[in-house]
């Protein structure tokens, strides 16, 4: 990564008008994030944006998360963006404890968590869209244009994830300004409330994304699946669309980490990651849901035919919605393996 850092807390430095000092923050998985201080007790985050992450086709471009950052500030659910800088920016200093996967799996969390997620999602749209199965296309597309490692067998999984599309397609909600990468270092405790950070990958989108990102995250089992939806969406009815969404999360993600290991090696070292090992369990994660015999209840589920005798599923509403669409042969085909990156 270019030296983005020096000239950055140089413009800090003359915007707060004192010397400034500054510590890396370590855990963020893309740049450089460090803590600024001043001797009069001023605390703030500068955030340097690796342009290599975005050119990889990894994040959004750079000036679009810093409009996604300030939108998701006046939700009052991101850090307030106090300075633009040259691929960097200035924000509020949340003070308190990142959370882990153990603090996100804690049931205590899932209401606070939801309600951050609500607030986001309340707030203003953001400038970008953004679907799993298109971020799935492009990074495929990208893995084609290296010649990437992949894990073996990734794209016979291709139709399973196609019948999955069409079957979320048959009762899509309308989206709504998502996170889509919450990761439990992504939720900062402030006081009572749970605050977000980190936009790059950020766009509107199902919100049943958001909640079956954050599962795939923090290794939710079924019960906590339906506990989180209980508390975003007033009811468990739409668990099965969160859980196939916990499994899109693992599949796509996986190459994130294909691609970081591949096109930015040098980030990696420097990250002290594994990157092509975090590819392998999120593959591997996905995997076990692909081949779990309850695969094609969710499917049905979520196309409004739930089979009234499961008894891990919720009982539909009496006045449920049945769509006449058939269970299969509308699932669109799998990406063309050589499409270029989307955006
Ligand atoms: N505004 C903030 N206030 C306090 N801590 C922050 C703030 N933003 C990020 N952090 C801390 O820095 C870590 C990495 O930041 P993040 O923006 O998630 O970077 P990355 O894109 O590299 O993951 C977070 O997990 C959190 O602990
Ligand atoms: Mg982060």
């Amino acid at each position: 990564m270019p030296d983005l850092l020096g000239p950055a807390l140089e413009l800090v430095t003359a915007w707060a008008g004192r010397p400034v000092t500054y510590t890396p923050i370590k855990g963020g998985l893309s740049h450089h994030i460090v803590r600024v201080e001043t001797d009069a007790g001023d605390r703030w985050l500068l955030r340097v944006l690796d342009p290599n992450v975005s050119a990889a086709g990894l994040g959004i471009p750079l000036d679009l998360e810093i409009v996604n950052t300030s939108r998701a500030a006046q939700a009052g659910v991101g850090a307030e963006v106090l300075l633009r800088l040259p691929g960097a920016m200035l924000l509020e200093y949340i003070d308190g404890p990142t959370l882990d996967a153990a603090a996100v799996r804690d049931p205590a969390m899932t209401e606070d968590i939801a309600a951050a997620c609500r607030r986001l999602h309340a707030g203003p749209r953001f400038a970008t869209d953004f679907s799993i199965f298109r971020k799935l296309e492009e990074l495929l597309a990208l893995c084609h244009a290296h010649g990437l490692k992949i894990p073996q067998g990734y794209e016979d999984r291709l139709p399973a994830v196609a019948e999955i599309e069409a079957a979320l397609a048959v009762r899509q909600p309308p989206t709504v300004p998502c996170h889509n990468d919450l990761l439990p270092e992504n939720f900062i405790l402030d006081g009572s409330v749970v605050r977000i950070v980190d936009y790059q990958l950020s766009g509107n989108n199902d919100p049943a994304f958001e909640l079956g990102d954050i599962a795939a995250e923090a290794d939710y089992d079924r019960e906590m699946v339906r506990r989180l939806t209980r508390a975003y969406f007033g009811d468990d009815d739409p668990a099965a669309r969160v859980q196939l969404y916990l499994l899109m999360s693992n599949f796509t993600w996986t190459l994130w980490f294909s691609v970081h290991h591949g096109l930015l090696a040098e980030q990696a070292a420097a990250a002290d990651f594994d990157y092509d090992a975090e590819a392998a369990d999120k593959f591997a994660q996905a995997v076990r849901d692909l081949d779990d015999p309850g695969l094609g209840l969710l499917i049905d589920d979520v196309r409004g035919r739930r089979r009234p005798h499961d008894p891990t599923l919720p009982s539909p509403p009496a006045t449920q919605p049945r769509p006449s669409t058939p269970a299969t042969g509308t699932a669109p085909s799998p990406p063309p393996p050589n499409a270029p990156p989307a955006g």
